[in-house]
């Protein structure tokens, strides 16, 4: 496990939305340059940028073309290894986001596979029975099939859109004579790829990866078995080269990610973890009385035992895939939902504009592939100057249009009003910073998590250093039995918490970290 990470908090940039610096409408890395002290103010010591490299665009960059070569859209390779220096100038870690499972269609490598005659490419990708139909894919690890672009008569297995073809790590069980074994060498051959990959990024001096779809590689693998042995192999790779790399899957199964050799683990929008349950489906946060936190709780401990002292589970805001948490939380919850992430055990990750409350903007065409995810991916709301200070470009050519709500957040706005969100959220990074207890490895436990009831307490523990966390997202006082009277209150929000003989009662939309 990466040391780095103990006392990490990261922040999401959507590149495209960030900053624009050079008036073309669209984010870039000088942008983001511009901005990391923004984002080591707000306390957050890494970032994750989504994938910047050359791309057809299709599915906002997750359809790479060149992965050697940055989207020009956001400055060269030059300019990314600045922005890696500026980052760590500033004690900033960056991720790169890194798309194994698929390329675009019209990658070099896909063009070629995609030839009548044999060449180095032909088995990169998943090519599958003749057929010249689009077909529906019988395999639960294949969202489908492409054909009508290609001079072979087989059609190419697809990852996500119809853009996307998957690259070929061979099948776990193999039922087809056009399956490869997951440890052919064809399917090792991909693997190394990868690796080379890494290392370049990692040789410019990225500090890691956040890495797409990573369950996805090796098809038809009940319980990952080869997939997470050829993760294995890619994070014994990288303890050779650069031990302090840091992997970071959306897997959304922390126990079986992090066998795997990640580092970390997001709970996500699907898998086992109930993560929608907290701020979105049926936001236990928002006060929802079919909120299940018992659900969550009993899936989080489980993930937590079977993963402890091997890596992190990180619960973030949101991402580019969500929608906005502000869509269904006010700001005033939103306040509690923070001190929730920032308080719980692995690395929290904020998601920009998160910390001002950004909204969903909705009835937005879509725009390059992002469907009902566009909403989530408008440009940053930095000031009340042209273009919410993200751009000078005119307002028709951004890469989205702003939130056009009049009262839409900014970060000038909040800055220096200490009843923000941003400030409470500015609060609690540095809280997290003063406590070696709220660690990402510190000692966790639920101590009150009962189904459909509130608060939601748990302890956390470092060195002689016990915090409780109690949080009341609902609209009535509750109260529950914690043994040890607290000593003082190190962070509140909303009417104090009081605490008599054995029970502690926390008012209405409050919540307090205790010491005891
Ligand atoms: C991941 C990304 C998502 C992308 C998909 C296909 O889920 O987060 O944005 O569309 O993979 O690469
Ligand atoms: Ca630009």
């Amino acid at each position: 496990m990466t040391s780095w990470l103990t006392d990490a908090v990261f922040y999401e940039v959507y590149p495209q939305s960030f900053q624009d610096s050079n008036a073309d409408g669209i984010g870039d890395f000088n942008g983001i340059i511009a901005r990391l002290d923004y984002i080591r103010d707000l306390g957050c010591n890494a970032i994750w940028i989504n994938p910047c490299f050359d791309s057809s665009f299709y599915d906002a960059g997750y359809d790479v073309r060149d992965y050697y070569r940055t989207a020009p859209r956001y400055g060269s390779n030059e300019d990314l290894r600045r922005l890696f220096d500026e980052a760590h100038s500033r004690g900033i870690r960056v991720l790169l986001d890194l798309v194994p499972g698929h390329t675009a269609i019209d990658h070099p490598w896909f063009r070629e596979s995609a030839k009548g005659t044999r060449n180095a490419c032909t088995d990169r990708y998943i090519w599958s029975n003749p057929g010249t139909q689009d077909a529906n894919s019988p395999y639960e690890s294949i969202r489908g099939f492409l054909c009508g672009i290609s001079e072979r008569p087989e059609r190419a297995a697809i990852n996500c859109f119809a853009t996307q073809p998957c690259l070929n790590y061979g099948f776990g069980t193999v039922t087809e004579d056009w399956q490869f074994a997951a440890d052919s060498p064809e399917a090792e051959s991909t693997r190394l790829l990868m690796q080379d990959i890494m290392a370049f990024w990692l040789g410019l001096g990225c500090d890691g990866f956040r890495v797409d779809m990573a369950a996805s590689l090796v098809k038809e693998d009940p319980g990952h078995v080869w997939t997470s042995r050829l993760w294995r192999k890619v994070r014994e790779f990288l303890d050779e080269r650069f031990p302090e790399a840091v992997l970071v899957s959306e897997w959304g199964n922390p126990s079986e990610a992090l066998n795997a050799g990640f580092d970390m683990d997001f709970l996500l929008h699907f898998g086992p973890s109930h993560y929608m349950d907290l701020f979105r489906e049926h936001p236990y946060f928002a006060g929802d009385p079919q909120a299940d936190i018992a659900a969550f709780a009993e899936a989080y401990n489980q993930a937590y035992v079977s993963t402890h002292g091997k890596g992190y589970i990180c619960i973030p805001s949101g991402n580019h895939d969500m929608i906005r948490m502000r869509d269904t939380l006010s700001e005033e919850q939103m306040k509690l939902a923070f001190l929730f992430l920032l308080t719980m055990p692995g690395c929290p990750f904020i998601y920009y504009g998160d910390e001002i409350g950004m909204r969903y903007v909705h009835g937005l065409v879509s725009k390059e592939g992002g469907y009902e995810r566009t909403g989530s991916r408008t440009p940053m709301q930095w000031d009340d100057s042209t273009n919410a200070g993200f751009s000078a470009a005119p307002a028709e050519d951004l890469y989205l249009p702003l939130d056009p709500d009049v009262s839409r957040p900014c970060v000038a706005a909040q800055r220096d009003d200490p009843r923000s969100l941003y400030a409470t959220v500015r609060a609690l990074t540095s809280l997290r910073g003063e406590f070696p207890a709220l660690d990402a490895d510190a000692d966790f436990a639920f101590l009150h998590a009962e189904s459909h009831a509130y608060p939601l307490v748990y302890s956390r523990h470092r060195d002689g250093q016990t915090l409780i966390v109690a949080i009341n997202s609902s609209a009535q006082d509750t109260s529950c039995t914690l043994d040890s009277q607290p000593s003082d209150t190190v962070f509140a929000l909303g009417a104090p918490c009081t605490w008599q003989d054995g029970t502690l009662t926390v008012p209405a939309a409050s919540a307090a970290v205790l010491r005891v």
